[in-house]
């Protein structure tokens, strides 16, 4: 989609539809929908007068200008309350009012002001950032493998503003909503595809070609490499499948910061989860399609903060793996000794992902890491506990982890803590190894990240449990379609700038 940014009075766009915006208990509105209504001979104040639209949030009302105004339709969005309007508000009113358009057969390109600059009094280049963000997620499309095309929705929005000291803000923030978008869009993608298309050499030739475009340094290690690091759990889990394992490194280092200790991302890439030998049931094993949406988190992550060129070194490696069951695939009851040389005992070959993450975390200690955080769809169990509504934030680490709480709030990706105490690991000593891959069921979360902890000497650690928000069974809301979400970009892109 184009986005242009352009001075002017949004009544006077010539454009398919006119997107204005209205907060609830408003009954004369102001600033451009005010001058909207008054050329529509108060048409919004009567809609608001018939009690038939109130503004609430994500809301939307379609009226026609009958030749008052150049553009042939008007939509009102809703934006909820004054007092609670956020940038996650603006965000959802943007992606809301996109998906009414959408629904036009007629419309193929709309003007629209920026939520929230105004009555909200929030920063404009934040607003104009949401603006984009909400606008291209809601209309993304996953990959197309029907022969026919998608009914596309409108190809083009111009942002209107009538303040020429404001206008040059928005233009930098719809450009930063571009990028943290396209971020969160290369995510969504890489989890959508289809097993079968997206392996683990098929991720790192993705990885490689986005990296090109956006200027990030790329390394790849295949098993051979990765065998000569002794990274020997995650081999094991690779076992069982035709495809080879790939390590894949992304590095964005400025030309300020191109020496300074990085912060790392790392994301398990378990490409497609039967479970191996410990085999998942069938009903809705599909799903583990998206397996590796840590990974895709990252790259959609570090390709934004390149083309947001911050002013940070960040490293983002993604452990590409795919868990088969097979002749050659590992037990339950094997012991594996891995990077960092502790002794791993395999209760669960479907107790993947912290395996892999076992070595990827030995692996990424050589780069004397400011803060390493990694990203997993790790257990079933962190569903129960959030359902959908926040992912597990899981550290040893004070300082971090506000850091990324402070990065949930302004991204609106939600995090929540969870324990990590010491009497966890208990349940994960293993009889003949120093540690076990499953703890059981009671405390699955907790000790999941226990395990994970054994295997990050060296720098300070946070870990997110993302398996209950990475994926939407429906769609959510206009923000979050059925399917991948990307979960995980926009709060990384956060954290990055502002740690
Ligand atoms: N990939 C799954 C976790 C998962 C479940 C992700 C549902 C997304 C949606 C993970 O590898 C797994 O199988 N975890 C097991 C752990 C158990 C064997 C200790 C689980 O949660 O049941
Ligand atoms: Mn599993
Ligand atoms: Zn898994």
């Amino acid at each position: 989609m184009e986005i242009n940014v352009v001075p002017g009075n949004l009544a006077e766009q010539q454009a398919d539809c006119i997107v204005v915006n209205l907060f609830e208990g408003v009954t004369v509105p102001g600033g451009a929908t005010g001058a909207v209504d008054r050329a529509l001979d108060g048409a919004i104040r009567s809609l608001i007068a018939s009690g038939d639209f109130t503004g609430k949030l994500g809301s939307t009302t379609l009226l026609y200008s009958d030749g008052k105004l150049p553009s042939p339709r008007v939509l009102v969005a809703g934006l909820g309350e004054l007092a609670k309007f956020d940038l996650q508000s603006a965000r959802k009113a943007a992606a809301s009012a996109y998906r009414a358009l959408a629904k036009l057969k007629g419309v193929k390109s709309f003007a629209t002001i920026v939520h929230g600059a105004g009555l909200a009094g929030l920063e404009p280049e934040s607003c104009g950032a949401v603006l984009a963000e909400g606008t291209l997620l809601a209309a993304y499309q996953p990959p197309n493998y029907k022969r026919e095309a998608p009914e596309a929705g409108p190809a083009t929005m111009t942002v209107v503003e009538f303040d020429p000291q404001k206008l040059p803000r928005f233009n930098v923030g719809v450009r930063r909503g571009e990028a943290i978008a396209h971020g969160v869009i290369t995510a969504r993608d890489l989890s959508n595809e289809p097993p079968n298309v997206l392996f683990p050499a098929e991720m790192a030739a993705r990885a490689k070609v986005l990296a090109a475009r956006s200027g990030l340094n790329f390394t790849v290690l295949n098993e051979a490499d990765m065998a000569a690091l002794n990274m020997n759990i995650l081999l094991a889990v690779s076992r069982g499948s035709v495809h080879e394992a790939q390590l894949i490194i992304l590095e964005h280092a400025p030309g300020t910061a191109a020496n300074e200790p990085p912060l790392v991302l790392v994301g398990k890439g378990i490409t497609f989860d039967t479970g191996g030998i410990s085999i998942k049931p069938s009903d809705r094993m599909e799903e583990m399609k998206h397996d590796m949406s840590g990974a895709a988190a990252v790259i959609g992550a570090m390709n934004a903060l390149a083309r947001l060129k911050v002013d940070r070194r960040v490293i983002g490696v993604a452990a590409a793996v795919e868990n088969m069951p097979d002749g050659n695939a590992f037990r339950p009851g094997d012991i594996l000794v891995g990077m960092t040389g502790k002794s791993t005992e395999i209760l669960s070959t479907d107790a993947e992902g912290r395996l892999i993450l076992a070595d990827a975390l030995a692996y990424v200690a050589r780069f004397q890491p400011k803060a390493v955080v990694d990203l997993a769809t790790l257990t079933g169990a962190i569903g129960v506990a959030l359902g959908q509504q926040a992912a597990g934030l899981f550290s040893n680490n004070e300082e971090l982890e506000t850091a990324l709480l402070a990065a949930s709030k302004r991204s609106g990706e939600r995090l929540w803590p969870m324990p990590m105490w010491e009497e966890y690991v208990e349940a994960i000593k293993g009889d003949m190894a120093e540690v076990k891959n499953s703890g059981g069921r009671t405390g699955g979360v907790s000790t999941s990240a226990k395990f994970i902890e054994h295997f990050t000497e060296g720098y300070p650690w946070a870990h997110l449990d993302i398996a209950n928000v990475a994926w939407a069974t429906a769609e959510r809301d206009a923000l979050t379609p059925r399917g991948a979400t990307g979960f995980g970009v926009r709060l990384l892109v956060a954290l990055a700038e502002n740690y």
